[in-house]
């Protein structure tokens, strides 16, 4: 039985006290018994969000991180950063990051590594654009891009993995992939897992669905056997909205 997981990825939305009035907001709201919660925010934040956060059920994650522990670039974070403040998850090869920061296959692949080395656990997002979907690339994109992931990692390693499957075309857009188009491409994404491991592995492997989602749709998706939570962005910025999703996993 794997435990949802609903994680709010506010890209480069808040403020520090933005933030802190959000997480006293939805304190003991979006808390739920067998749900796991947790707000990826911008680094700025995760100082003053992970204590905010400590004796709750929150859990606080980071958009992203450098593969290298230190060293001279400028501008990066890495591991040991955020393990020292407590950080528990990091989002690794969103769409958003392969599209803008050329994040490749390879990179992503170091970062999860990274995340493993400082006992983060990572949220690799894999997912197609519109162009590959309509050329019926879907499965192949997931496919290589979960593989490139997980190259390296041991069993053990890969059980703790978090996949978000994001169809690119669907995020920030209104346009959802339907509830049985997800769970089609998410049960071919845990074949996947069965391949390079086995299936006890890919039966630990929590695969969020990721574009578009809202309180409203939350539990169409979730009540699909192998869809394990949701990566949200847009409605994870309200804390009414992010309470319901929390609540709506149950
Ligand atoms: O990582 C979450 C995301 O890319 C989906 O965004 O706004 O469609 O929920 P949104």
């Amino acid at each position: 039985m794997r435990k949802p997981i609903i994680a709010g990825n506010w890209k480069m939305f808040k403020t520090v006290s933005e933030a802190e009035a959000f997480l006293a907001e939805v304190k003991g709201k979006a808390e739920v018994e067998g749900v796991d919660s947790v707000i990826c925010a911008p680094y700025i934040a995760l100082p003053a969000l992970t204590k905010a956060a400590q004796g709750t059920k929150i859990g606080i994650g980071a958009q992203n991180l450098h593969f290298e522990d230190n060293g001279a670039y400028t501008g990066e974070i890495s591991g040991i950063m955020l393990k020292d403040l407590n950080v528990s998850y990091v989002i690794i090869g969103h769409s958003e990051r392969r599209a803008y920061f050329a994040e490749t296959d390879e990179i992503v692949n170091k970062k999860v590594h990274a995340a493993f080395k400082h006992g983060l656990t990572p949220i690799v997002c894999v997912g197609e654009k519109l162009e590959e979907r309509e050329a019926d690339q879907t499965k192949n994109v997931c496919n290589v891009q979960t593989t490139a992931a997980f190259q390296g990692l041991s069993a053990e390693q890969a059980a703790q993995v978090v996949i978000a499957y994001e169809p690119i075309w669907a995020i920030g857009t209104g346009k959802s992939s339907t509830a049985a188009d997800a769970e089609d491409v998410i049960a071919y994404i845990r074949d996947v897992v069965v391949g390079l491991y086995n299936q006890e592995t890919a039966d630990a492997v929590r695969i969020q669905y990721g574009g578009s989602v809202k309180p409203n749709n939350i539990k169409e998706y979730l009540a699909q056997p192998n869809i394990d939570g949701a990566l949200v962005g847009g409605a994870s910025l309200e804390p009414a909205s992010y309470i319901e999703l929390v609540q709506g996993a149950k």
